[in-house]
């Protein structure tokens, strides 16, 4: 596989541009069910990644142990894990070409982490950003024990997310921004096994989608469930419009002198706008010729006809949890033998014999 071998820079890819790759190699990517998916999600994460999974032999998972680490209701568990799974499916993942499924059922992960664990620097784990960041609020609060409150999830995290990894021999796995770290780490434990077993662990590269950080949500921010400044992508038409008239182009306590076309270009692609371009819409909005109203009603009846056909399917899905039952089923039906597979090897390396009775 040509994953093994020496490190190599993680690759920054468009979405909208399709590279050369990926013939026989795996792909994979776990999706957290924390939140109820919105449109920066759609872009920034669906989108690049149903235009990945038609180049790779694609896995993706919806990753409910990680979300353990927040996510303390049970019932909060349970529907976001319905959500996400069924919002992928609605936006187009198709079951029989990629494999779904979920982390929780394949108890391989589990036996992996505590192996990958072994090999793992502690002091690894204390330069990840999540846990550092838990501990510098905990000092900030004053805190005699700067770890009182963390629980050894959000420690051992980047372990879990190795082990998913590492157990597919996944050549590249797609991630946002926030994920390179984890990525980092998870091929410096790859290096670690097989400096210590031989050579047995693919290294995985990274793949950062270009458009994650530039959406911005209602209020001008950036676009993240944590600001309450979602569009959700599954709303009903008046939700959608309701929201869609409430967004805000400057973000507060900041003026803009830029134009509404100039927001509204690095809005969509993260750059500054072109001098010229093709768009109606920023030549509307450049000659004047349209108010934020009439951009308003215009992105409405854009986003509305195009959700419309995936909201129907999600309503679908989710009035039916079966059929994603199914679904992710037949998914971890599918995933189980190769994570065998690999386990078997590991095993093999370390020194744990089969017992052969
Ligand atoms: N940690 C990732 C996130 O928060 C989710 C995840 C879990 C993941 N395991 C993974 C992503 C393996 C890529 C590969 O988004």
């Amino acid at each position: 596989m040509s994953g093994r071998g020496p490190h190599r820079p993680g690759r920054t890819l468009s979405p909208f541009v399709t590279h050369g790759a990926g013939d026989g190699e795996a792909l994979l990517t776990g999706i957290k069910p924390t939140g109820i998916p919105h449109i920066a999600n759609y872009i920034g994460a669906i989108r690049p990644a149903l235009a990945l999974s038609e180049q790779y032999d694609a896995y993706y998972f919806i990753a409910d142990y990680h979300a353990l680490t927040t996510v303390k209701d049970r019932q909060a568990l349970i529907d976001l894990t319905y959500e996400v799974a069924a919002a992928w499916l609605a936006m187009g993942l198709d079951p029989d070409q990629v494999t779904l499924y979920r982390q929780s059922d394949l108890p391989r992960c589990s036996s992996s982490t505590w192996i990958l664990g072994c090999v793992t620097p502690k002091g690894l784990m204390n330069r990840a950003h999540a846990y550092k960041a838990a501990v510098a609020e905990a000092e900030k609060q004053g805190k005699a024990d700067v770890d009182a409150g963390i629980n050894m999830g959000v420690y051992y995290y980047p372990v879990l997310m190795a082990a998913d990894i590492l157990l597919f021999s996944a050549d590249v796995v797609p991630v946002g921004r926030d994920q390179s770290q984890h990525l980092e780490m998870t091929r410096d434990i790859a290096e670690k096994f097989n400096l210590t077993y031989g050579d047995v662990l693919t290294i995985p590269e990274l793949v950062v989608s270009s458009t994650a950080a530039s959406i911005l949500g209602l209020d001008g921010r950036k676009m993240s469930k944590s600001y309450h400044n979602v569009l959700p992508l599954f709303a009903g038409p008046d939700e959608l419009a309701r929201l869609i008239r409430r967004f805000r182009p400057t973000p507060p306590g900041r003026t803009s002198r830029r134009t509404p076309r100039a927001r509204a270009c690095s809005r969509s692609t993260g750059r500054s706008p072109p001098r010229k371009t093709p768009s109606g819409f920023s030549a509307a909005l450049e000659g004047g010729g349209m108010s934020w109203k009439e951009l308003k009603d215009a992105v409405f009846e854009l986003l509305d006809g195009f959700l419309a056909g995936p909201r129907e399917r999600y309503r679908e899905l989710m009035a039916d949890k079966a059929q994603i039952q199914r679904v992710l089923a037949a998914g971890a039906e599918r995933a189980r033998p190769e994570a065998a597979e690999l386990l078997a090897r590991v095993r093999q390396a370390i020194g744990r014999e089969p017992l052969s009775l």
